[in-house]
């Protein structure tokens, strides 16, 4: 039987006209969210990514001011830019996009970045308090950040009526951006939750357990057939620029015969990402008030 197909394209649209209605309604209290968005050096991806966030915020009525630095830029330069941002009443959100060219120290960097204006959830602090609440209400109650690639896969299976309680979960990666953020929220959600990586002995036997499958190692196809147990959720989080186009972490045209839903690519968790960061930029916004 073939799976059920998770539009992360289509969750996201339905985000974005929710979002539309609590901008109108900041709008009218006098508040425009802004967003201010950082990039430095020419990076083909960075730029694409860079170009569909002020895209968005356009789309969506959200002050957009975007900031283009050539490669050489220095680090006391960009931190001077951000120390003017996060003294800009104007600016609810600060993102500086990753990677930054070789010359610049990405820590320093996103410390810099006020906690307030942390729309990607990266400064120590707002990954601190992420780590202590004691389950997803009390993040959702104390409005922290959520850092938006996860954020938006939980959205996916949350509003695919996806049970996470006391289900088995497995992580297939361990980055800072996505591995172990998701595998928190995850927890947060009352799953039980393993985290993989490259050390990890008998991978497929470990992902064959998993109720919820996370792929995040950025390898086309990693995940095959043979790994999935019958029924479960996949969620491939994969953006591998191939020959053959873009290909997720999922053999996704074998896994859909498996697996009870999945989430494709393209459609799936990309367009979720920058639709959840306008809504840390219209949370971050609606604390002016
Ligand atoms: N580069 C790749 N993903 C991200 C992200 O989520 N935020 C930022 N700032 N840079 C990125």
């Amino acid at each position: 039987m073939s799976a059920r197909i998770l539009s992360g394209k289509e969750i996201a649209k339905k985000i974005r006209e929710e979002l539309k209605d609590e901008i109108a309604d900041l709008k009218s209290q006098g508040i425009t969210p802004g967003l201010a968005t950082i990039l430095v050096g020419e990076d083909p991806a960075s730029q694409v990514y860079v170009g569909a966030k002020t895209k968005t915020c356009h789309d969506l009525g959200i002050f957009s001011d975007q900031h283009t630095l050539p490669a050489d830029t220095s680090e006391g330069k960009l931190l001077s830019l951000i120390d003017e941002l996060n003294n800009n009443p104007k600016i609810d959100g600060i993102l500086t996009q990753l990677p930054l060219p070789k010359q610049i120290n990405e820590t320093k960097v996103l410390d810099a970045i006020s906690p307030e204006k942390d729309v990607d959830g990266f400064h120590p602090i707002n990954v601190g308090r992420f780590f202590t609440v004691k389950d997803f209400e009390e993040m959702v109650e104390k409005k922290l950040f959520l850092p938006c690639t996860p954020h938006g896969m939980i959205e996916i299976i949350k509003r695919s009526d996806i049970q996470m309680n006391g289900k088995e979960a497995v992580v297939l990666g361990r980055s800072n951006i996505v591995g172990k953020p998701i595998a928190m929220l995850l927890l947060a959600n009352n799953a039980t939750v393993t985290i993989c990586h490259s050390r990890t002995k008998d991978l497929a036997s470990v992902c064959k357990r998993a109720d919820i499958l996370i792929a995040a190692i950025g390898k086309p196809k990693f995940v095959t057939a043979d790994m999935v147990k019958e029924g479960a959720c996949v969620i491939d989080v994969g953006v591998n620029r191939t020959e053959q186009g873009l290909v997720g972490d999922v053999d996704f045209e074998k896994v859909v015969d498996i697996a009870g839903s999945i989430t494709p690519v393209p459609g799936g968790v990309g367009p979720m990402t920058i639709t959840m960061l306008m809504v840390n930029v219209v949370k971050s916004a609606k604390k002016r008030i």
